[in-house]
């Protein structure tokens, strides 16, 4: 019984470097470590070595028992690195870290389309929707744009950027559709933002694209002014760029506001210095906005003598591109993981 203590480490540590996988690890580890393994019995059975071999004996045994379970460890380790996989050794291993699923986020002109509702629903304003497939009625006519006029022909509403769909029926070019939508079912005072999709036949370039995203604005009530105007879009424009930005109304025309103009805002890539953004202007169009023409009130039965508001239309796509400094529009729709991973 005595002569087994003679176990050779070298024998051992050769036997664990040919084990070919885990199973023939684990004979190993039995063999010497398990409940009758060799290195067990000797080390139960220290106490019937003579007294003047025991220590030294007990202590051989001892390191020999560390060395094997540390071989063996480290070979396990090895193992499963170089592909033995867990099913197959029938074993797993619960402390192996576990794979981290990746989670998404919302897509940027969502985000950004989230910023545009906290801002505008904290100053009272509600969100609404509206179909993207409309008719001429609201698109157009309700909008004081009657057929064949030449505000038909100008720049975003024309006839040949609308698409229109078999039956007489077009995908929305803007969506002022809504306000008049809105006022037909809703008694002013009203305050309302609409964010949607519209579609326009463009050429897709840097700065097109033929489908976007728009917010619309309405707010009626009694003796509105462009000061209310003014003084909303300045709390909108400092909580969406994070910063004071400067802006600017200049006149405009859309048939369906009067005055109508268009907003412009410092440019904030460079601070209004001039850059190839701002085209070395240092401002930026950012939307078309106005007094609600007297004519759309009345398509929706209400009497332009009770009632005055503002309306504003703006692109979504634009504000991103600017918060985010995208350079081109196309990004927002190209499904490119290496673009939205980013945001
Ligand atoms: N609907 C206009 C456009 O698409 C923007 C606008 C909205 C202008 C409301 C005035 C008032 O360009």
């Amino acid at each position: 019984m005595i002569k087994t203590y003679k176990l050779s480490k070298k024998e051992v540590e050769n036997e664990i470097k040919s084990a070919k996988d885990l199973k023939e690890l684990d004979q190993i580890f039995n063999k010497y470590l398990g409940k009758k393994g060799e290195i067990t019995l000797i080390l139960k059975s220290l106490k019937d070595i003579p007294k003047e071999n025991r220590a030294k004996v007990g202590k051989e045994t001892n390191f020999l028992k560390n060395f094997i379970e540390r071989e063996i460890k480290e070979k396990k380790e090895k193992m499963r690195f170089v592909g033995v996989s867990a099913d197959e050794a029938g074993w797993i291993d619960i402390t192996i870290p576990g794979k981290k699923p990746t989670i998404g986020h919302l897509h940027p002109l969502t985000q950004t389309r989230r910023k545009f509702e906290e801002i505008f629903q904290s100053m009272g304003f509600s969100v609404i929707e509206g179909p993207e497939i409309e008719n001429e009625w609201y698109n157009f006519e309700a909008l004081n744009i009657p057929a064949h006029h030449p505000a038909r022909s100008t720049f975003c509403l024309s006839l040949c950027r609308t698409f229109y769909l078999k039956g007489g029926n077009l995908l929305r070019s803007h969506t002022s559709s809504v306000q008049i939508r809105y006022m037909e079912k809703h008694h002013p005072p009203l305050r309302i933002i609409v964010p949607g999709r519209v579609f326009r036949n463009e050429a897709t370039d840097a700065k097109h694209e033929f489908n976007l995203y728009q917010i619309e604005g309405l707010m009626v009530d009694k003796s509105i002014s462009i000061a209310n105007f003014k003084s909303i879009l300045r709390e909108f424009l400092d909580r969406f760029f994070q910063k004071p930005v400067k802006m600017r109304l200049r006149p405009s025309y859309f048939p369906f506001t009067e005055p109508s103009f268009e907003v412009d805002v410092e440019c904030v890539v460079c601070n209004g210095k001039g850059c190839p953004t701002c085209l070395r202007s240092g401002w930026l169009e950012m939307m078309g906005a106005g007094m609600v023409h007297p004519n759309v009130f009345k398509n929706v039965g209400l009497d332009p003598k009770d009632w005055t508001g503002f309306a504003f239309g703006m692109g979504m796509d634009r504000f991103a591109m600017l918060k985010y400094k995208i350079n081109d529009i196309r990004f927002f729709y190209s499904g490119d993981l290496r673009f939205l991973r980013q945001f």
